[in-house]
């Protein structure tokens, strides 16, 4: 039996900082369906413990690690002790469970592994990140910020703004949470009372958002050099 050494303990707070900062962490919850539709972490893998043996070929196995979750992190220890012996990991399994977790849960029975709708940042943003000169940069449509504060923890200075008034106060609350500051703004970017200020950004970005009308005020947004980065594409202005 594989011992203990081969996955790692891990604290919810940990967790959520490592995927808040683009860290490629497959969240992998081995509790039952009905409990996982009460409450699971966005955009985590539901894998019953019990149906593990039979559909291991689900866990996505890129040599990311592995996050087991469950309710008060005992199925955990059996599930990692299982993933391990099949060769999948690096493996954390998280202590105490999602009793501990306070982070972003949600309702609801999709248990397909989906990246993006982690705390995460888009993972376009993250593979493209050295392509972006440092400095200020601007969020368009922030939406809870998970761009916004993957920026700011990498050193970005970082304004953000977006529609919604309940989006941004929790865009807010993250980045204090996570020490990542971002000034983050309600406003409208179509209708004339949110205008980004020209020539102003050495980075401006712009995910799962589209206003073609924006675009024009979107490129005079930023400095000579400076890169506008939406869902699929880096664009250096000129
Ligand atoms: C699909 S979410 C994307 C959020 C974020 N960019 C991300 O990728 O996680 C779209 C966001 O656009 C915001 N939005 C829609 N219309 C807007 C407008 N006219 N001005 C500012 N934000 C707007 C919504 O409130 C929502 O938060």
């Amino acid at each position: 039996m594989a011992s203990e050494e081969s996955f790692k303990i891990i604290e919810g707070e940990e967790l959520y900082r490592k995927l808040a900062m683009g860290e490629p962490i497959v969240v992998l919850d081995v509790r039952t369906e009905t409990e996982f539709a009460n409450s699971h972490i966005p955009g985590s893998i539901l894998i019953p413990l019990h149906q593990l043996e039979n559909r291991l070929g689900e866990v996505p196995n890129s040599g990311s690690p592995v996050a087991v979750v469950c309710e008060h992190g005992i199925r955990g220890v059996s599930a990692c002790r299982f993933l391990a012996e099949h060769g999948i990991g690096p493996l954390y399994n998280l202590t105490g469970g999602l009793q501990t977790w306070n982070g972003p849960t949600e309702a609801g029975t999709d248990g397909h592994w989906d990246r993006n709708r982690t705390v995460a940042p888009a993972r376009f943003l993250v593979e493209n990140f050295d392509l972006l000169p440092r400095g200020l940069a601007l969020d368009l449509a922030t939406g809870e910020g998970r761009n916004a504060i993957y920026l700011a923890t990498r050193g970005f200075d970082v304004d953000a703004v977006d529609v919604s008034a309940d989006a941004v106060a929790r865009a807010r609350a993250r980045a204090r949470r996570l020490g990542a500051p971002i000034r983050a703004v309600v406003g409208n970017v179509e209708d004339g009372t949110y205008i980004i200020p020209i020539e102003s950004y050495d980075v401006i970005i712009v995910f799962n958002y589209l206003h073609r009308p924006l675009f024009n005020d979107i490129r005079d947004g930023v400095v000579p050099g400076g890169v506008v980065s939406r869902s699929h594409s880096v664009t250096p202005s000129t």
